[in-house]
């Protein structure tokens, strides 16, 4: 590894270097304080100056998660990816490359493309017809001769991007994060056999949850409350982040189901060469990371009442659908898993301090056909419910941190991934300050 974790990324940025001195010492102060163990204080949940700070330091510096090759197959295809004060349009262009331009007209600010996704040759703002190149250079101003300017003093703003395995990451900061090539050597050969590439999205939901981003996506990392997803219960063993010693007496016929399953898991993976190792560096580098194959309960190929497969295709050059779940966290903003059969995509989208988008995405088999290969209904069955399940739990935190009578609580052991996202969430923020 070549990257120090302790390293500031970039200078300070606009906020914390314009905040009146006082407020940053008062912020500053909050980052020290926080109780190794426990959950934050309500302001990092409910402060609309700590989450101009996250939109600074987080998703201002790092590598976000914003789609799929799926999302963008064919030169002009887009999707534009929000979060807090920024747009990005994220395109395919003729050479096949990804392009990442901020979705700010450079005449007078107006959103150039307003859909969530489409396809488009050169992109025209819509108010006064400003048109840009897929590059994003400025190549018509109508009305010429009413003003002198340079045009290529106009080009849309550009950021950067990133296409591994087939997922597509976008980094706003001048300089990125070095160590996401580290990283992507992590995911890469768990993800490349299923090969996004020959994938097409089968659907794709968008939720916006009253919760703060910190807030969902503490939620996705522990089931410690899993007892609440009785759909998800099906073929995810509740028994995730527990460890021998720790399983609650009404779970221990799941625990030792589980045990079974994952050794036959592994040996076959050790058989088709597909990679089933844990790495968990969640806290450990700026690309946190945690990536493992582990085994689903019954027929062990889906996210399925009795485990069995919901497409009949395999993806990429798979030979079994009994292949359990290839799952990514990646810090700050996604989490994935990766079947035999089916790939769904999870990514926050921050709004606001106390609202966030969670976008889903069910991707299968180019080649499978709707009603022929899999049901829709069933395909996005398991998920559907529970993502509507965490939605509640979140939202009931979001309330919980608004109270003048709520304060930190402490982690269960089972929730220590809980703790890795926070650690590292507070380490940015703190090196950002620095
Ligand atoms: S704001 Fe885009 S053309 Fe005027
Ligand atoms: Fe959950």
């Amino acid at each position: 590894m070549t990257t120090s974790v302790n390293a500031p990324l970039s200078a300070r940025g606009k906020l914390a270097s314009a905040m009146p001195a006082e407020q940053l010492a008062e912020i500053t102060e909050l980052f020290a304080l926080r109780r190794t163990g426990y959950s934050l204080d309500a302001p990092f949940y409910t402060d609309p100056t700590i989450f101009k700070l996250d939109m600074e330091a987080i998703f201002g510096q790092h590598w976000i998660f914003a789609g799929s090759v799926a999302e963008l197959p064919e030169p002009g295809d887009y999707i534009t990816v929000d979060y807090g004060p920024y747009s990005l349009i994220v395109l395919r262009t003729d050479e096949g490359d990804v392009n990442v331009l901020h979705n700010v007209c450079r005449h007078r600010g107006a959103r150039v493309l307003t859909e969530a996704a489409g396809s488009t040759g050169n992109l025209v703002c819509g108010y006064h017809s400003w048109t840009y190149s897929p590059e994003g250079n400025l190549i018509h101003a109508s009305a010429p001769g009413e003003a002198k300017f340079d045009k290529n003093c106009f080009a849309l703003k550009r950021a950067h991007s990133r296409e591994v395995a087939g997922l597509i990451f976008v980094c706003i900061a001048d300089v990125p994060p070095a160590d996401f090539d580290e990283t992507a050597k992590i995911f890469e050969p768990y993800l490349a056999p299923h090969d996004l590439s020959k994938t097409k999205i089968a659907y794709q939901q968008n939720i916006i949850e009253e919760g703060n981003w910190k807030l969902v996506m503490e939620n996705n990392r522990e089931c410690y409350h899993c007892d609440g997803h009785p759909e998800l219960a099906c073929s995810l063993f509740p028994t995730w982040g527990l460890t021998e010693g720790l399983i609650p007496a009404h779970l221990e016929e799941v625990w030792d189901r589980n045990k079974e399953a994952q050794s036959s898991l592994e040996e076959r993976c050790r058989r088709y060469g597909l990679p089933y190792e844990v790495v968990e560096e969640l806290d450990t580098r700026i690309a946190g990371i945690r990536i493992s194959r582990e085994s689903l309960d019954g027929e062990g190929e889906s996210f399925s009442a009795d485990g069995r497969r919901l497409s009949k295709k395999l993806l990429g050059d798979l030979r079994d659908f009994r292949l359990g779940r290839c799952s990514m966290h990646l810090q700050p903003n996604s989490w994935f898993h990766f079947l035999g059969d089916h790939v769904i995509t999870f990514g926050v989208f921050p709004i606001n301090e106390h609202q966030s988008l969670v976008r889903t995405t069910w991707l299968v088999a180019d080649d499978a056909e709707e009603g022929v290969d899999y049901d829709l209904e069933k395909l996005t069955y398991t998920w559907k419910q529970t993502n509507l399940q965490d939605k509640a739990f979140v939202e009931l935190c979001q309330q919980g941190a608004a109270s003048p009578a709520y304060e930190p609580g402490p982690y269960m052991k089972s929730e220590y991934q809980v703790e890795a996202f926070i650690n590292w969430y507070v380490q940015r923020v703190q090196e950002h300050l620095a």
